[in-house]
C-alpha cells in the first residue's frame, strides 16, 4: 500500500514540485502525493498540485481566532486526507504540539541551514540566508528532520552542506541551497519514509539498507 503523502505550503512550493517531478520519475517509491494544502490562497504551489493532478486545499490562516484552532483545521484537513507523512514544504507556520503528537515521526520539514545554526523561531525563508551571510559563515546548507513541537529542533534525518561564494547575495545563495540540496534531499528523505526505512531512536535517526 502506496503510503499517503499530503504537503503544506505557504508560497511558491519549489520544494513540492521537486516531490512532484521525483514521483513523474518513479523515484517516490512507496508513496504518493495525494494532496496539497496551502496557508494562503493564490499560493503559487496550488497551481504546480493542479497541473500534477493533485487536489489542492485551502486553510487560511487568517481565518482562525489563534494559532490552537488554525492547527486543529489542519490537523483535520490532514486527517480527511488520510494522510501518513505530512510534509512541511516552505510550509510558514509552527503547528502546536496537539498536531505534532498527532503525527509523531510522521511529519518532515526541510530548513533551508544546517541546523542546529540559522533555525528556530525567526528563521525562515530568504531571512535564513541573510542572518548566514550576515555571521559570514563559509558553508551553509539544507536539513530535512522530524517535526516535533520546538521549531526545527526535531530529529535530523539528512543534511547537505552547500559552499558560500565570496559574491552571494541571500537570493543567490538561496537558489543554490535549494539547487544543490533541498530539492534533492526532500524527495529522497520522503522516498525512505514511505519504504519504511527510516527508524527513530532518541535523537538519532536510523537509515536501514534497501531490501
Ligand atoms: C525553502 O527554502 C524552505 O527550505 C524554506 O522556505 C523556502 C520555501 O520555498 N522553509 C523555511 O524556511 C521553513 N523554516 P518553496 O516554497 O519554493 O519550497
Amino acid at each position: 500500500m502506496l503510503k499517503r503523502i499530503v504537503v503544506l505550503v505557504s508560497g511558491g512550493g519549489t520544494n513540492l514540485q521537486a516531490l512532484l517531478d521525483a514521483q513523474a520519475r518513479g523515484e517516490l517509491t512507496g508513496g504518493a502525493v495525494v494532496g496539497v494544502v496551502s496557508s494562503k490562497e493564490g499560493a503559487y504551489a496550488l497551481e504546480r498540485a493542479e497541473k500534477a493532478g493533485v487536489p489542492g486545499y485551502v486553510v487560511p490562516k487568517k481565518d482562525y481566532p489563534d494559532h490552537r484552532a488554525y492547527s486543529l483545521a489542519l490537523l483535520e484537513r490532514c486527517r480527511a486526507l488520510e494522510a501518513d507523512l505530512i510534509i512541511l514544504a516552505g510550509f510558514m507556520h509552527i503547528l502546536t504540539a496537539e498536531f505534532v503528537d498527532a503525527y509523531q515521526n510522521a511529519i518532515l520539514n526541510v530548513h533551508p541551514a544546517l541546523i542546529p545554526s540559522f533555525c528556530g523561531e525567526g528563521f525562515y525563508g530568504l531571512r535564513v540566508h541573510e542572518r548566514a551571510l550576515a555571521y559570514g559563515v563559509k558553508v551553509t546548507g539544507a536539513t530535512v528532520h522530524f517535526v516535533t513541537a520546538e521549531p526545527d529542533g526535531g530529529p535530523i534525518i539528512a543534511q547537505r552542506a552547500v559552499a558560500v561564494r565570496e559574491d552571494d547575495t541571500p537570493e543567490t545563495l538561496q537558489r543554490r541551497v535549494m539547487e544543490e540540496a533541498e530539492w534533492k534531499l526532500l524527495p529522497q528523505v520522503a522516498a525512505l519514509f514511505c519504504q519504511g526505512r527510516l527508524r527513530v531512536e532518541g535523537r538519532q535517526v536510523h537509515i536501514s539498507e534497501e531490501e
